[in-house]
């Protein structure tokens, strides 16, 4: 079910779902449009999701669905975003999406957001008066970092740009403004030759990349910057931190000084688009022998046989799409609902998600 061939030619990924769920039942791809006048497009009032749904044997298996499914409620509830819609309507949507897709692999992307209501137009910063729209679309998307960054790892620098502050943007809801932060932090690398940037907090800690977590190695010890430090609580850095429980590895949530990155033993970013990435320089500095660390290799592994359905997880991360509960004749309402059981949810991810560590 891939878009005809004309329109692959003029879309950067040939491979896109052609359906896109919107409030509620399936449209087609080309007709899940805005009005360039919606509040979104003018003031960045979105918030979104990034889900990977892996290959295996089993067919299609999404991600920590419900762990996404939590943090997209939880973005949504910050910015007063009032809605009927329940998890578990917005898991069911995601497998319903995939089902359709026909895809073997794909990334998902649920966005709400403010739009415009063309019977009584608002176009002031007060979002109240402007209706939500709700999207789910889906695309294959390989490597984030490159084909070869996942073995060998990515050169990248310190951002000059400082991560947003918990008071100002809450880095722990994944709303589209804060990736205008994320956006001159990755344009900053680029035009100077690295392959992503890592941005420090307000104090000058270290925080995170502009779309990942990042993860420092010494002498054994696999450290990361608290939430306190403006990250994004990921449900990949989460699943790294139950990785490294089940190796026995320690991990260390703390405060991270921007000279400890050029001195540690590894370093990686962790995130649903980049997976995990060794980081193998930091500002033209070597980080260990300048090639992907043992440890980080270690999570690595463990981390795709998972994705790939071929080790057992710490939890019920998976969602077999094939598998999962048949839904209603309306295309995504079930009765009963898909989806991992509510007990899946670690109560770490709890914590994480409520922004608490
Ligand atoms: C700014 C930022 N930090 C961290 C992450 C990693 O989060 P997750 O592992 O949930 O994808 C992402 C990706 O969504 C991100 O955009």
């Amino acid at each position: 079910m891939f878009p005809s061939s004309d329109k692959t030619k003029n879309v950067a990924t040939p491979r896109i779902c052609d359906v896109v769920w919107h409030d509620g039942e399936f449209i087609k791809w080309d007709d899940a449009r805005v009005h360039v006048m919606s509040h979104v497009l003018h003031y960045g009032s979105s918030v979104f999701e990034g889900i990977r749904c892996y290959k295996t044997k089993r067919g299609p298996a999404i991600f920590r669905l419900r762990e996404h499914m939590q943090r997209f409620l939880n973005s949504a509830k910050v910015y007063r975003m009032e809605h009927d819609w329940k998890i578990d309507d917005f898991c069911d949507a995601s497998v319903e999406l995939v089902r359709r897709s026909e895809l073997d692999q794909c990334y998902i992307r649920p966005i709400l957001f403010r739009s415009l209501d063309e019977e009584r137009p608002a176009f002031g910063v007060n979002p109240f008066p402007n209706p939500l729209a709700c999207y789910i679309g889906a695309w294959d998307w390989g490597k984030y970092l490159g084909d070869e960054a996942i073995e060998k790892g990515v050169d990248v620098c310190v951002s000059s740009w400082t991560r947003l502050t918990p008071n100002s943007l809450p880095a722990m809801a994944k709303s589209g403004a804060n990736y205008m932060n994320s956006q001159l932090i990755k344009m900053e690398a680029l035009v100077n030759g690295f392959a992503e940037g890592i941005a420090l907090d307000d104090r000058g800690y270290v925080s995170e990349g502009s779309g990942e977590n990042i993860f420092v190695v010494s002498g054994g010890i696999v450290n990361t910057p608290p939430l306190s430090s403006s990250v994004l609580p990921g449900i990949t850095r989460d699943s790294v931190i139950q990785i490294c429980n089940e190796l026995g590895l320690t991990v260390k949530e703390r405060s991270i000084q921007r000279a400890a990155l050029y001195v540690a033993d590894e370093l990686f970013f962790s995130g649903t688009a980049a997976e995990i990435t060794p980081i193998r320089s930091v500002d033209r500095i070597n980080i260990g022998n300048g090639k992907r660390g043992e440890i980080t290799e270690k999570i690595q592994k463990m981390f795709f046989e998972i994705t790939s359905g071929e080790r057992p997880a710490p939890g019920e991360w998976l969602t077999y799409v094939r598998e999962a509960a048949k839904v209603g004749n309306n295309g995504f309402k079930a009765e009963s609902k898909v989806g991992t059981s509510s007990a899946a949810v670690e109560p770490a991810t709890k914590l994480h998600a409520a922004g608490i560590k």
